[in-house]
């Protein structure tokens, strides 16, 4: 046996409850659990959470930096905006070596800001330029849906007909999508297509897209590459600069664990974000720190992603994921990563064996997949999740047939896995 369980490789996984207790016995990254205040069921018992990929739990340290902002606040209220460990005035650069790690970006191409769905309509106030004649949107049709409604509010509210604008690449019948269909798309656009806007990790299936591949198809084509990121940050290795991706935006809540309405990000790729003539929507947080305060008449960007700030940020929103992109620095992604994967394969070789009715919608391939399966049951499969929570064990559905499922490397255990699939197995 190897010396730790993220040193083995698939074939050496047993689908045991004995060797789920020696793999966590064996994981170097046990002890972060510990660092999260877990979700209880009504026995007051840790529920096996496997709702990171919607919900992330709370980081003890939160109540800690939580309370440092409010603390701040209360002693010296505005001076907290420039005094103590952490000023309010650039609170958000706390965050900004992490995310970068994790975005695979320079650090002057992130940004922690705003909530994510705003953060879309920035990027098309700065990305989509229909007057210029690219007026085509190239997006997934199983987008999230408030992704499909921000575009086509947007389009709209620039005074474009989204019928006409918005191209929706289906998946195939395998219900996946595939980036070959993107570059069609892309092509079939022409001279028109002026924006590519996608999940990176779709948030029903669990498939991680071809990143690499949408870039090349949107460049190809003369259109930007930009990228809806909620369900990839914090979850799969990205390295959005080495790609050329144009711009992307995340969430903080989901694997990145910062709390419900939790401040988003935003990565904008150099090219752009040091022209501080590309167009956006400016506000006074965008400007240089050094003359924030100087109240301008004319606004002046900051160079980089900062330059993309329009309010002054909740601190008290961003306090929580700064405590827990600490687990983040003290995990290591590559780790984190190699857990995950780890933590999947065993979910997923489980269910084969003891719930094989159940068809796994997402993809085999590692490349192709983070945390998440989604995992197709019979037609009882609403029924059946029903008995779950009861049971301890929290993930959520899609309906009418589909449990999503996302084992998180920094706080789930390899026997929390054998419980989801026995408890499941036991629903029949
Ligand atoms: C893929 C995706 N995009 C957008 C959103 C909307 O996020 P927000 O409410 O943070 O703007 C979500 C929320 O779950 C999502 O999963």
């Amino acid at each position: 046996m190897p010396s730790t369980v993220l040193d083995l490789n698939a074939a050496e996984i047993e689908t045991t409850r004995e060797w789920a207790r020696w793999a966590d016995a064996n994981d170097p990254l046990a002890p972060l659990r510990d660092r999260f205040e877990l979700p209880r069921g009504a026995d007051g018992a840790p529920l096996v959470y496997f709702q990171g990929n919607s919900l992330g739990p709370m980081a003890r340290r939160t109540r800690e930096l939580v309370q440092e902002v409010m603390d701040q606040w209360g002693s010296r209220g505005h001076y907290a905006r420039i005094e103590g460990a952490r000023p309010w005035m650039d609170y958000h650069a706390h965050a900004r070596r992490t995310l970068a790690a994790l975005a695979g970006a320079r650090e002057h191409e992130v940004v922690a800001m705003a909530g994510l769905t705003e953060t879309l309509h920035l990027l098309m106030a700065s990305f989509w330029r229909p007057h210029t004649g690219r007026d085509r949107i190239i997006m997934e049709s199983t987008a999230f849906p408030s992704d499909r409604y921000a575009v086509r509010s947007h389009v709209q509210a620039r005074g474009f007909d989204p019928d006409a604008c918005i191209i929706e690449v289906p998946p195939r019948a395998d219900g996946l999508l595939h980036a070959e269909d993107f570059a069609r798309a892309c092509l079939e656009a022409g001279d028109r297509a002026g924006l590519l806007l996608v999940g990176g990790v779709n948030y029903a299936t669990g498939q991680l897209l071809e990143l690499g591949a949408l870039v090349r198809a949107a460049h190809a084509a003369g259109a930007f590459a930009c990228f809806d990121l909620a369900h990839a940050m914090g979850n799969v290795p990205l390295s959005l600069h080495e790609l050329g991706a144009d711009a992307a935006a995340w969430c903080g809540y989901k694997y990145l664990n910062g709390g419900q309405g939790a401040t988003a990000g935003l990565y904008i790729h150099e090219r752009h974000g040091l022209d501080t003539s590309t167009p956006r929507f400016a506000g006074w947080w965008g400007v240089p720190l050094a003359t924030r305060m100087g109240m301008e008449r004319d606004f002046v960007a900051t160079p980089g992603a900062d330059g993309w700030q329009v309010s002054g940020p909740s601190v008290i929103g961003m306090a929580p994921l700064l405590a827990s992109l600490e687990l983040f620095d003290a995990a290591g992604f590559d780790r984190l990563r190699a857990k995950s994967l780890r933590l999947t394969a065993f979910l997923e070789m489980l269910l084969r064996e003891r719930v094989p009715e159940a068809r796994v919608l997402t993809p085999a391939a590692t490349h192709e997949r983070g945390a998440q399966l989604s995992i197709q049951l019979d037609d009882r499969c609403m029924e059946r999740h029903a008995q779950l929570l009861p049971a301890g064990i929290a993930c959520d559905t899609r309906r009418p047939n589909v449990i999503r499922a996302a084992p998180a490397p920094l706080f789930n255990t390899f026997d929390e896995v054998w419980r989801f699939v026995d408890t499941l197995a036991g629903t029949r």
